[in-house]
């Protein structure tokens, strides 16, 4: 089947331009589940991949297209994976990017290793109860630094630092941290399985 046409299950903008930028060059058209008033679905679950299903068959229910959904986060090997699957959330309910860097900042002192993964896992259905999602995952390895550094990105960005590119990810310019991130390589790795 050939795919044209996709409801994104984020509400978050700022990763709809990422998707949107990624499979624009494949003729894929992605809506936003905005633009249907999408409720947002629960993530009660521990892993990445639940939650990434979770939302994907929510925004196909409501819109009865094929959905796509990611599920991301950061996990710091110093903090056993934390924030994992509650990265939006890290510090509260209130979702906020600026509490959320300070928590873990503030969770990093006097921490000498600083080794850091961002991760997402990607869920496919062509309908709400697709009993083959398509899954796939990406990680994006790095550090976390202390000072924020660049203006564009989100969430955790200013903080997380490719060490090869010596740049944080959020000093790259979208088209490079497209090439890079973990949302990026999961995309890629999604396209693939699509083409077989
Ligand atoms: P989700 O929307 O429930 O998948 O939550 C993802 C959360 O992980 C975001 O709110 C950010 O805190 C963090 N996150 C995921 N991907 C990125 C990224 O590319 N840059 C910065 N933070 C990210």
């Amino acid at each position: 089947m050939k795919l044209t046409k996709l409801v994104i299950a984020t509400g978050n903008l700022k990763k709809l331009k990422e998707f949107e930028r990624l499979l624009a060059p494949l003729g894929i058209v992605v809506l936003p589940q905005s633009a249907f008033d999408v409720p947002e679905a629960p993530e009660p679950h521990c892993t990445f991949l639940e939650n990434a299903l979770a939302k994907a068959r929510n925004a196909a229910r409501h819109t009865g297209l094929p959905a796509l959904a990611d599920d991301s986060g950061i996990c710091v090997d110093a903090l056993n994976g934390a924030p994992g699957v509650n990265s939006a959330y890290y510090a509260g309910a209130q979702k906020s990017d600026a509490d959320n860097n300070a928590k873990l900042i503030a969770d990093l002192q006097g921490v000498a290793h600083r080794r850091a993964h961002y991760t997402a896992v990607l869920a496919l259905v062509m309908h709400e109860n697709d009993p083959e999602p398509i899954i796939a995952e990406g990680r994006w390895w790095g550090e976390m630094i202390d000072t924020p550094r660049g203006a564009g990105g989100f969430g955790y960005d200013p903080y997380f630092l490719d060490i090869a590119l010596n740049q944080t990810a959020a000093e790259m310019p979208i088209d490079i941290k497209g090439a890079h991130s973990h949302r990026g390589r999961a995309l890629a790795a999604l396209l693939l399985r699509l083409q077989e």
